[in-house]
């Protein structure tokens, strides 16, 4: 993927992901909770009424991506700072919505699709660059909402509800729900799923009614259909207790050994939750240094996103969290001051300094050449 085109963002660290199919695997947790989500849709409306897909290819086009589900041209989402470009035509997806309309004009009109996702972010025990969505499509015909004698969008924003509160309950058990108005360019109305779990209220999912415009492109204008979204780390965190989203990704045995397909049972109630390990000591890096002054343009080499990449591509998967912990103002010299704590710790094994010196020398060192800055 390193492909040498100007437009290409993708690191190796990242380009290594692609491949993995974590949600491919029945005893992972993801794979678990995939399972689950697929066969309370197999019980709800009867057993492969839904199809389910999860080996499509993660890059997609940019139109798929973006312009299929009305992402505005200016959208911040089509940044280089928030998504990998291969090259200027085509992404790591950042969302399985960029299949929608394909799936839609190869005819498919119930579906899910599972598969991994890349979005540059920042880093802390909730983010990594790769994760895992689960999209949901279904199409009415208009002698559903004829027969009924009800309006197409309300037919669809009720099945859409109450298809929606079942699942939540299929995986939480018995608990408090809540709508909350949000918006999407592909939806209206749109509408996202929040669960009272643990003393906290959670979002679960983003779903809404899909654009006519999206479905008029598919050659089906004379039908409407409802669409969701949800993150299946974000689920299998807190159905399972994980407490650090990279052991997702860990092959260490004292994690994968604890999961096992058709463990789940809904909202823990007596479920087998993960027990953590002993965790290896933490290493800290602070980095402080002037930031580079706007190009003409206004822009900036520097952003977080962009040192989160410096140190992923330093430290793969050894970076736990990178945290702005100080930030001033020279006036005098019209500079910006930032400081900045890395955490590196290993789910697997002590770290060393000499290897943390000499990762935290090339994070530095990169610093300097990529992102412009002045260290101090
Ligand atoms: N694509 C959205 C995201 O990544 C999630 C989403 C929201 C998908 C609403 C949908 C939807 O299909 O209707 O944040």
């Amino acid at each position: 993927m390193i492909t040498g085109d100007a437009n290409n963002n993708v690191t190796d660290h990242i380009f290594e992901k692609i491949g993995y199919n974590l949600h491919k695997r029945p005893d992972h947790p993801l794979g678990i909770i995939k399972s689950v989500i697929e066969d309370y849709f197999d019980e709800t409306f009867g057993k492969d009424t839904f199809t389910s897909f999860d080996d499509l290819y993660p890059v997609v086009s940019t139109y798929a991506n973006f312009d299929s589900v009305l992402v505005p041209p200016d959208h911040v989402s089509r940044s280089a700072n928030d998504t990998y470009y291969v090259d200027a035509e085509n992404v790591l997806r950042c969302h399985t919505s960029a299949h929608q309309l394909e799936m839609l004009k190869d005819g498919a009109t119930k579906f899910l699709v599972t598969g991994d996702v890349y979005r540059r972010d920042s880093i802390d025990a909730t983010h990594f660059p790769v994760f895992h969505q689960m999209e949901g499509v279904r199409v009415f015909e208009k002698e559903e909402w004829e027969s009924k004698g009800v309006e197409a969008v309300d037919l669809a924003r009720d099945e859409l509800q109450s298809t929606l509160e079942g699942l939540a309950r299929h995986l939480f058990g018995d608990v408090e729900m809540r709508w909350v108005d949000a918006y999407f360019p592909f939806t209206e109305p749109s509408m996202e799923l929040e669960i009272f779990f643990k003393g906290e209220w959670l979002e679960v999912l983003g779903c809404g009614v899909m654009e006519m415009q999206i479905l008029k492109e598919a050659g089906l204008e004379d039908k409407r259909a409802w669409a969701f979204g949800l993150g299946l780390e974000r689920l299998a965190m807190v159905l399972f207790d994980v407490p650090d989203i990279r052991l997702f990704w860990s092959d260490d045995k004292r994690f994968t050994k604890q999961f096992k397909a058709g463990m789940f049972k809904a909202g823990g109630v007596d479920m087998q939750k993960f027990k953590p390990y002993s965790k290896y000591p933490p290493c800290l890096k602070d980095v402080s240094f002037w930031l580079p002054k706007d190009a003409e343009d206004g822009s900036n080499a520097f952003s977080e996103n962009n040192l989160c990449e410096v140190v992923r591509d330093a430290a793969g998967s050894l970076v736990e969290e990178v945290k702005l912990i100080d930030e001033f103002e020279n006036p005098k010299k019209g500079l910006t001051s930032n400081c900045f704590r890395i955490t590196y710790r290993s789910m697997e094994r002590s770290l060393t300094d000499e290897e943390i010196n000499a990762i935290q020398d090339k994070v530095r060192e990169n610093m300097v050449a990529k992102l412009g800055v002045e260290l101090r």
